[in-house]
């Protein structure tokens, strides 16, 4: 899981290094993919459920599960969620971030921000002894003082053999409530958030989220070990 880990966080540091205004999805989603197999590891997400690419670009409003297009090319200003998995050596590991391209508005940054801090303080729950429901509030709360919306409808996960395993992990719950976390398990924590409503679409390509109304949205995950101490991120790009 550790190295599974490292590669999957290479490849969202090499996708970070090559989101610039003029490049394609298509093209980003190519090179990560080559990236990840050029250390021998795979790209789960190809073929699950029918997904057609490699990994998920989702620009602007668009909030998860965006597909890889020659026809999409950033520009200025966009931001852009890289959601990546690389399976190594039969394990899986899972991240997300979302760049800006160039400079963003502040309404973009703020968004941004709040998401990455929401992120952090799921983390800071992930320990031996507190319940799933521990993480889902520290996200929920965080995400709605700043006055956005947590999605409800896409959630958390373990991670480990396979890209989805139990237990569920929201971005919303009750303090002590849901499974005990206990040393040994992988979850992939990610807030999924939006700046003006917790409701989503989904396009007509049969994939990609959209906000609700339009306007921007959000993505941070991190795979994160639960220890017999700190919770430790296993994607990070070295350790
Ligand atoms: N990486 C996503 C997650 O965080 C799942 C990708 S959906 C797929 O759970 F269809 F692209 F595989
Ligand atoms: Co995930």
């Amino acid at each position: 899981m550790i190295k599974a880990g490292e590669l999957a966080a290479q490849a969202l540091e090499l996708a970070g290094k090559n989101a610039v205004a003029g490049i394609s999805t298509w093209e980003l989603d190519r090179i990560v993919n080559d990236y990840v197999v050029s250390k021998g590891g795979h790209s789960p997400c190809k073929g699950y459920g029918g997904f057609p690419g490699h990994n998920c670009f989702s620009v602007n409003a668009e909030l998860i599960h965006g597909i890889p297009s020659k026809k999409k090319i950033l520009k200025e200003g966009d931001i852009i969620s890289c959601d990546i998995v690389a399976e190594l050596d039969g394990y899986m590991g899972d991240n997300t971030r979302t760049f800006r391209i160039g400079a963003v508005s502040e309404e973009k940054e703020l968004l941004l921000r709040t998401t990455e801090e929401a992120l952090y303080k799921g983390i800071a729950q992930a320990v031996k002894g507190n319940r799933v429901g521990d993480i889902g509030y520290a996200v929920q709360t965080c995400v709605e003082s700043a006055g956005y919306h947590v999605v409800k409808k896409y959630i958390g996960h373990g991670v480990g053999r396979e890209m989805h395993e139990d237990p569920e992990v929201p971005n919303f719950g009750k303090p002590g409530r849901g499974p005990r976390l206990i040393p040994g398990m992988t979850i992939a924590i990610e807030p999924m958030v939006n700046q003006s409503t917790e409701s989503v679409n989904i396009l007509e390509d049969k994939w990609t989220v959209v906000e609700g109304n339009g306007k921007m949205s959000a993505h941070f995950e991190h795979t994160v070990l639960i220890t017999e101490g700190e919770p430790m991120i296993l994607t990070l790009p070295r350790h």
